[in-house]
């Protein structure tokens, strides 16, 4: 390899980019290829000799045009993918081309200031605590992990406990409060933290999946010493909010730390609609908030954002020294100091980027139009006899339900997928089958959700005429 071959594969490679979003708005929307074609073209003993390097690119982007999901595109509604802002995009080629280590100020002091920058927009954007510490880590899971280190650290120091020096061995114990329907990845954190997953107490939530106060104003008196509540801003499969003020309140009355799951949600706080914004009412009581930026601000994978409100907290539960590294010191910012990876790729400059092209008015469109997409899809579904939407739709989550059948629902959720318009994920909501369709993407049009709308409709009429047994359930459909 030499330097002049920087180049041509730039170019190459950039082409196939083009070429991949050019195709993106119209391509059958899910992955065509499975594991048995991708290995047929991938697989082969690691070459003795190196291969040209213009025949590997080639190669993977021929797959990818069969082996990926169009998750950028604007008729993807799964789970709950954001698309990637153009801005964003170019922005993280940067990245990537740089190729900075963004761990310490004395690697690159301009990834260290673009996230520096970005963290406090966010604060601003979501109008949470100016002096709270921030972290760029790969997603909403890590950003569960990171808050509730603090947590941890800080619950246990106010009982005298050094949890970075004394782990938890011997240490007083922690419960951690979560409704039923708080996201599975919270109680990944709590294994990695070793709290475990035992030390969730669990309380009940209502019709919309948000936790029920009066429960926990009961629970809480019942467990002595420590304890992290959870409360969700924005239900993975309904977008609702728990009650968050009233949490608050409570949480507070009893010492508890108050950590909140926004991964989407917490960007309600940017609408322009004060109805939206008020969702999230109370939220800024919390001591931790766990966001992702490749969900609603729709930078590419991946970056969620841990916002801890003692920044000392925060910094301390983190931290990492030793005699080689050349600590910042000063009013510099070491990546390090806020998320648990050491060396680590400058993630935030996509958010800078898409944050100063969006500017408030931008963000707060983003987030507005998906709503009204969502809603739009909720309007034109309800209308067709034998299709129910189970949620309020009070966010960007939709959940649809198919003559009031599971077997006939999930065939709809397959039939949608194989037919390639537009990709829906199922889910299993208080016991019945339902389709669940997120709305996250900056380029979804009002021609998109009506076009999908459709298919759905065509999908649903198929599979009934089918009958019964017709229908091909695949199996019950979990939600991420
Ligand atoms: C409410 C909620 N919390 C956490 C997560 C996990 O986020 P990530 O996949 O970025 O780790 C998700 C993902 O959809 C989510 O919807």
């Amino acid at each position: 390899m030499e330097h002049d071959d920087f180049a041509p594969l730039l170019a190459r490679a950039h082409a196939h980019a083009g070429a991949f979003l050019d195709a993106l708005p119209e391509r059958f929307v899910g992955a065509r290829a499975g594991r048995e074609a991708l290995l047929a073209a991938l697989d082969r003993p690691l070459p003795g000799t190196g291969e040209d390097a213009a025949a590997v690119l080639d190669l993977l982007a021929a797959q990818a045009a069969e082996g990926t999901s169009a998750c950028g595109a604007p008729r993807y509604f799964g789970f709950v993918i954001g698309g990637a802002l153009p801005v964003a995009l170019a922005a993280d080629w940067l990245v990537s081309t740089w190729d900075q280590n963004a761990g310490i100020h004395a690697i690159s002091p301009l990834a260290a200031a673009t996230e520096e920058v970005a963290a406090r927009w966010l604060l601003d954007l979501f109008d949470l605590p100016r002096e709270s510490g921030v972290g760029f880590v790969t997603g909403c899971q890590m950003a569960h992990f990171t808050c509730l280190a603090a947590a941890r650290h800080g619950v246990l120091a106010r009982a005298g406990w050094d949890v970075e020096t004394d782990g938890l061995n011997g240490a007083p114990r922690i419960h951690v409060v979560a409704s039923e329907e708080a996201h599975v990845t919270l109680e990944v954190a709590l294994r990695y933290l070793g709290l475990g997953t035992g030390a969730l107490v669990r309380v009940e939530t209502d019709g919309q999946g948000r936790m029920r106060v009066d429960r926990l104003r009961e629970v809480l008196p019942t467990l002595p010493g420590r304890v992290i509540v959870c409360a969700q801003a924005g239900n993975v499969n309904t977008g609702a909010f728990d009650p968050l003020r009233g949490i608050g309140e409570v949480a507070r009355a009893h010492g508890a730390w108050l950590h909140v799951d926004g991964a989407f949600g917490l960007w309600a706080r940017a609408s322009a609609d004060a109805a939206r914004r008020g969702l999230a009412d109370g939220i800024e009581q919390a001591d931790s908030w766990a966001a992702d930026a490749h969900k609603w601000l729709n930078v590419p994978y991946d970056c969620g954002v841990a916002i801890v409100r003692d920044a000392g907290v925060h910094r301390a539960a983190m931290t990492a020294t030793a005699a080689y590294l050349i600590p910042a010191g000063g009013q510099e910012r070491d990546a390090v100091d806020w998320g648990p990876e050491f060396s680590r790729r400058a993630r935030g400059i996509p958010v800078y980027a898409a944050l100063r092209t969006l500017g408030r008015d931008g963000v707060a469109g983003l987030v507005d139009r998906c709503c009204a997409r969502a809603r739009q899809f909720a309007a034109l579904l309800s209308a067709e006899p034998g299709v129910a939407i189970l949620n309020d739709v009070v966010l960007n989550q939709v959940l649809v339900r198919f003559g009031d059948d599971d077997a006939l629902t999930r065939a709809v959720v397959a039939g949608v997928q194989a037919d390639g318009t537009c990709w829906a994920s199922g889910t299993t909501w208080h016991g019945v089958a339902a389709m669940r369709i997120s709305v996250s993407n900056w380029a979804t049009s009002e021609d998109d959700v009506a076009t999908s709308a459709a298919a759905m409709r065509r999908v649903f009429h198929r599979s009934r005429a089918q009958g019964a047994e017709g229908v091909a359930d695949p199996g019950p459909l979990t939600s991420r």
